[in-house]
């Protein structure tokens, strides 16, 4: 039993790991705007794509991360911890926050900004206001993606302490720091990967 607790937090804590997809299409989407041209067909399909798709796979590692979360628990200590435990039943909550915040740039932001771009090919011109069209969209998604990167961190944070507790003062000062990092990824590049 003990090999399949530990095989279940390897998977437990991957998943997560993967599941900092909004770190990456915050850097993509930041390197995207350092071309300078405010649209070219194939930069900005590539980057839609690539947040699109992104989508698919987070959900996947969303779902192993709760499915691994209650095995641990119903392997280990019994699935009673996940309302006695308020580490695991926080992480437990953001979880679905994430869940549904990724829920909402799929199914209402993206398509959205997809039916903006079906309206333009590589031969076509591009229309006047597309991108003004395009921006509030994809402004709103950009600090819903810095919100959930915080989210993420937050939960990892937690996560780290569902057994061993730190220290709460070390717990708020590094909460606090996952909320500047995130706001630093939002506005830069971070091209030293901290700053
Ligand atoms: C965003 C969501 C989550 C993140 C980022 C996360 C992260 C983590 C991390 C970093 C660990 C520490 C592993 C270690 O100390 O070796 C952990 C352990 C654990 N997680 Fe999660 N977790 C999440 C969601 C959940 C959920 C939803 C549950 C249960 C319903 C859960 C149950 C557990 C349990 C029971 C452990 C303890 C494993 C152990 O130390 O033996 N987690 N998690």
């Amino acid at each position: 039993m003990d090999v399949f607790y530990d095989l279940l937090k390897f998977l437990h804590v991957m998943s997560f790991v993967f599941m900092t997809v909004p770190l990456f299409n915050l850097i993509v989407v930041n390197e995207r705007s350092l071309l300078g041209v405010s649209f070219n067909y194939y930069a900005d399909r590539y980057m839609e794509n690539i947040i699109k798709h992104g989508a698919y796979r987070c959900f996947v590692f969303q779902l192993t991360v709760l499915v691994t979360g209650i095995l641990l628990l119903l392997v280990g200590p019994g699935i009673k911890v996940l309302w006695i435990n308020w580490i695991v039943l926080v992480k437990t909550v953001l979880l679905f926050i994430l869940m549904g915040l990724l829920s909402y740039v799929h199914f209402k932001l993206q398509p959205k900004i997809e039916l903006l771009l079906s309206n333009v090919s590589p031969d076509s011109s591009v229309p006047d206001n597309l991108v003004t069209q395009l921006k509030p969209y994809r402004i709103r998604r950009k600090w819903l993606a810095t919100f959930c990167l915080f989210l993420v961190i937050t939960s990892i944070i937690l996560g780290l302490q569902v057994y061993v507790r730190y220290n709460l003062l070390l717990t708020i000062v590094l909460v606090a720091l996952a909320g500047v990092f995130s706001l630093n990824v939002n506005k830069t590049l971070i091209r030293f990967g901290w700053v």
